[in-house]
């Protein structure tokens, strides 16, 4: 995707020094346009904990260059086994992560530790390939829902989403925005109401400064405006990403999805998830129960950061002293759903749905 006119990915090796990693620093975004370097597996670790990078697909994808980085430092099992550990430990909600560092860790330790450098970068490389492509394949499917809707109404499409799963949390297209650029691309009439989101505000920095480099028609609102939209039939659709998806269509997303998705329900307004299949926690069923929920520092709630016009400055909101409970994310009961759209179709948030598309995961398999 582009910003300022250039095509960007959001993670990449590093120009004349194929030992250092590049990403952009989310944190300063819209802003201001910063490379991050990352130069170690602690260093991957810090800027995935610290949200240079977000995003469960780009958290993943980080977390397998950042076992290649690991490799160049020491290929042994025991240096390995510890920095996927790390890795792991830096986020709890996005399985993504876990995915990533799994497969890269599997394969590596069939390898001699001469051959893992080589190896470890092949597949991370291989890892943002795929997820290039399975966003792109997610557009596919997601855009015959919203031509389908255009073919009903013969008007522009209102689409809202929440948070950012956008090109900025994955490499390219993003999961939600991907019907939508190919939408617009196809010359179907959108307009996106792009939720804020706080406490991090992924939607205000991140979604609205992705679909204005892009040219996407969207409007800004606060976080709880969503349900008066749809109650006066502003909103056809809902599109959000997710962090964690069950084996049963259960769903962990930003903070305040779920609030959306009863929204949504109550107005009869289609609810679709979009997500690629590294998503899936095929070992967990009950959302509810099963997902870790990040919880993290008060102060985020506490205080707002924003731009000066100079710098980024953070100021306080909340009386000092009064405490903040910071949940990350919520669980939206697959009840909720109206389908998943994945890199291989559409599916109902079910697990019949999601075996009828990942056939192999059936458990007698
Ligand atoms: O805390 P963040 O910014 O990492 O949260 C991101 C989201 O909630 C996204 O919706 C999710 O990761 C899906 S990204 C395609």
């Amino acid at each position: 995707m582009k910003i300022e006119g250039k095509h960007y990915h959001t993670i990449w090796l590093k120009d004349n020094n194929p030992e250092v990693i590049e990403v952009i620093d989310q944190r300063l975004l819209p802003h201001q346009m910063e490379v991050y370097e990352v130069n170690s597996v602690d260093e991957a670790a810090k800027a995935i904990s610290d949200m240079v990078v977000r995003g469960a697909p780009l958290i993943g994808v980080t977390a397998a260059y950042g076992l290649y980085l690991a490799c160049l430092k020491n290929p042994s099992n025991d240096h390995l086994i510890k920095a996927a550990n790390t890795l792991k430990a830096s986020r709890p909600t996005a399985v993504n992560l876990a995915w990533a560092v799994d497969l890269m860790m599997k394969e590596l330790m069939d390898f001699s530790e001469n051959e893992r450098v080589q190896k470890a970068l092949t597949m991370a490389d291989k890892i943002k390939a795929d997820d290039i492509e399975v966003c792109r394949n997610i557009g596919v499917h997601g855009l015959n829902i919203i031509r389908n809707l255009y073919q009903k109404h013969q008007r522009t499409i209102n689409i809202l989403t929440h948070c950012n799963a956008g090109w900025l949390a994955t490499i390219d297209w993003g999961t939600a925005t991907s019907p939508i650029y190919q939408a617009i691309a196809e010359g179907i009439p959108i307009h996106v109401w792009v939720d804020e989101t706080r406490p991090r505000n992924q939607g205000a920095n991140l979604t609205a400064y992705e679909l204005l480099q892009q040219e996407v028609p969207h409007t800004l609102v606060v976080d709880n405006t969503g349900g008066h939209l749809m109650q006066h039939g502003m909103v056809d659709m809902v599109i959000v990403g997710t962090d964690r998806t069950t084996a049963q269509g259960d769903v962990a997303n930003k903070i305040g999805t779920y609030l959306k998705a009863l929204a949504a329900k109550d107005n009869n307004i289609p609810f679709y998830v979009a997500l690629p299949s590294s998503t899936i926690d095929w070992d967990l069923n009950d959302g509810l129960k099963e997902i870790p929920i990040e919880q993290r520092s008060g102060e985020e709630v506490t205080s707002i950061w924003g731009w000066t016009g100079e710098k980024m400055q953070k100021v306080q909101l909340s009386p000092t002293g009064t405490p903040a409970a910071n949940y990350g994310f919520d669980v939206t009961p697959a009840r909720l759903v109206t389908g998943l759209i994945t890199e291989r179709g559409i599916c109902s948030a079910s697990s019949e749905g999601l075996l009828t598309l990942f056939p192999e995961k059936a458990p007698s398999n």
